[in-house]
């Protein structure tokens, strides 16, 4: 291996939605002894334009690709590291957030819990269950969309973060929403909704309705906490039309279709 440069393998362009790589050596000949044919070939210097801006822009795209992963990498390890607030002194792990980096769809909920708090991840507790099958009821599972919290550490006795820690935690999930780029936002629960929207409205008065985040304009659905739908199950059904309303807009944005059925429906 040792003075070989690795080179992309056609498959993994082909994913990244890339040209087919084509190595060119030091004589400019693409390595497979077609140099004549090339100079003999009129449409040569055009195709070798064509080559070369492909090139480029292959070029562009990979470092593009790899500043996003960077930035990923790094916020990463802020979270994991952070000392801002109080909490890291009581926190297990960090709960930095879980799911596709791409995501069409981020969910956002409070803090984490005691079972969060164990685990690293988001929403893995009895909470965490109901919120998959409410993901489960419009088509979707946990690893196609993002879930991330207001606060990355556990409130001690699960309290309500103080405008502090919401404060100090914010930017690492600005900067996860701005790498994500969601075509949409559903915020779970009356403590997501009023920091994404900066409001103090009822949480009753909030869903139901599409609303857009301060700065960004990323369209946020807010929705009852899957927490408050174990204790009052008779909000399952608003939950359920807020999910309906989330796949409107993500249909209306051009994401992929989600089609409840009348059996998923159930059984959120
Ligand atoms: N409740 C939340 O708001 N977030 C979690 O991750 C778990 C429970």
């Amino acid at each position: 291996m040792s003075g070989s440069k690795t080179r992309p393998s056609d498959a993994h362009l082909k994913e990244l939605g890339l040209g087919r790589w084509r190595h060119r050596d030091s004589n400019g000949t693409d390595g497979a002894g077609n140099e004549a044919e090339e100079m003999n070939d009129p449409t040569a210097e055009v195709a070798g334009n064509v080559e070369e801006e492909k090139s480029k822009t292959t070029t562009l795209t990979l470092d593009a690709e790899g500043r996003h992963l960077r930035q990923w990498r790094i916020v990463r390890k802020e979270v994991s590291e952070c000392v801002l607030c109080d909490l890291h002194r009581t926190r297990k792990n960090t709960v930095f957030g879980v799911g596709a980096e791409n995501a069409d769809l981020m969910l956002i909920g409070e803090a984490p819990g005691a079972d969060e708090d164990a685990q690293g991840e988001p929403f893995v507790g009895r909470a965490g269950k109901l919120l998959d099958s409410m993901l489960a009821a419009i088509g979707l599972s946990r690893e196609q969309v993002f879930i991330a919290n207001i606060l990355k550490c556990r409130p001690p006795n699960n309290e309500n973060p103080t405008l502090e820690q919401a404060e100090k935690c914010r930017p690492y999930l600005d900067r996860q929403i701005d790498l994500i780029r969601p075509r949409a936002i559903l915020a779970l629960g009356a403590v997501a909704a009023h920091n994404l929207l900066d409001v103090e409205t009822p949480i009753g008065r909030l869903r139901g309705t599409v609303h857009e985040m301060s700065g960004s304009g990323i369209p946020v659905i807010p929705t009852y906490h899957p927490a408050y739908l174990l204790r009052r199950p008779q909000g399952k059904a608003q939950a359920f039309e807020d999910l309906l309303l989330l796949c409107d807009v993500l249909q209306d944005l051009g994401s992929q279709p989600v089609a409840p059925t009348e059996k998923s429906e159930s059984s959120a």
